[in-house]
């Protein structure tokens, strides 16, 4: 079969307000991860593949809530989710409450790969993490200034109503269309700030922090988890798709209908089987950047659109 011609899109998690200069190291990052995933699929690499490596670049970056800069839970931990999905044959890995790794997603995959269960957590998926010689590392290693300070105005403002989309920032995540046509999803995130120890929110859970099925598209979910696990956020979008609906119609439907029914608000990054793609957001803003036909398109804020020449 003829090739097809490869898309990956990219998400740095909902957003309220960033500042000037932060925003320029988010573009910055969210173009890196873009161009990573990308380059895996222009020399054939899987869906998979693309949306493990352009996630691995988000979690490594401190500026994103997941691996290193993951957000606090109440106890000062950081305690991560993670999830991945092959829209081949719908196999799916997750982990969630993990401590001390710096590649929540790698484990993610390794769960998909090498086992025969969908999703482990906290101790157990540790374990395994050993059995896989994945490094243990200091829990200290993922923390930073940034997210200190966060967890601390957070615990001074506890009562302040605040919008979600403020409450969680920078969870990530991919979607790919490979040149054999599979689709992919990843999402990462370090969760909610000042959570409670043991928390898990949406991105590990399959249908709402993410979807990948070849016969309709795969999905990468970002914004308040309580309210995307209610709604099934990832799930509810593709049905729109199966329905006929264009990405964009679905990503708006299933939005709004989060808003209007538990209030909450969140994005969404989309690839269609054919390889169209789209990203929508009821948030402030959302990090994004798609790389199809050698062009990055990559912007933060609503309207907002630059696009550049690949290599
Ligand atoms: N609404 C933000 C996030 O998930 O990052
Ligand atoms: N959307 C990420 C979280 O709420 O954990």
């Amino acid at each position: 079969m003829e090739d097809r011609s490869p898309v990956l899109v990219v998400h740095g998690g909902g957003a309220g307000s960033i500042s000037l200069e932060r925003k320029e190291r988010v573009r910055q990052g969210i173009i890196r991860a873009a161009t990573v995933g990308y380059n895996i699929l222009k020399e054939k690499g899987s869906a998979v593949d693309a949306v493990e490596g352009a996630v691995v670049v988000l979690e490594n970056d401190p500026e994103f809530n997941a691996g290193c800069g993951s957000v606090l839970n109440v106890n000062g931990e950081v305690e991560m989710d993670a999830s991945i999905m092959n829209g081949k044959d719908l196999s799916t890995g997750a982990v969630s409450a993990v401590r001390s790794i710096a590649n929540p997603i790698k484990l993610a995959r390794l769960v998909m790969e090498k086992t025969p269960h969908c999703f482990l957590t906290d101790q157990g998926a540790a374990k395994f993490a050993a059995s896989m010689g994945i490094p243990e590392i200091p829990g200290e290693q993922l923390i930073t200034e940034r997210s200190k300070k966060h967890l601390e105005k957070e615990k001074l403002e506890k009562g302040v109503k605040k919008p979600d989309c403020q409450k969680n920032l920078g969870t990530v995540g991919a979607v790919a269309f490979d040149c054999a046509g599979n689709v992919a999803y990843a999402t990462s995130t370090g969760g909610l700030v000042n959570k409670m120890a043991g928390r898990v929110g949406d991105s590990p859970c399959v249908g709402s922090g993410g979807y990948a099925d070849n016969l309709i598209g795969a999905i990468s979910t970002t914004g308040h988890g309580e309210s995307i696990l209610k709604v099934n956020l990832a799930r509810l979008t593709l049905f729109h798709v199966q329905q006929g609906k264009t990405l964009e119609e679905a990503a708006g439907l299933s939005l709004d209908y989060m808003k209007s029914r538990v209030k909450g608000v969140g994005g969404v990054i989309l690839v269609s089987k054919t390889g169209d793609w789209a990203v929508k957001w009821s948030s402030e803003a959302m990090p994004w950047a798609a790389a199809k036909d050698r062009k990055l398109h990559f912007g933060i804020e609503v309207d907002e659109m630059t696009t550049i020449d690949l290599p």
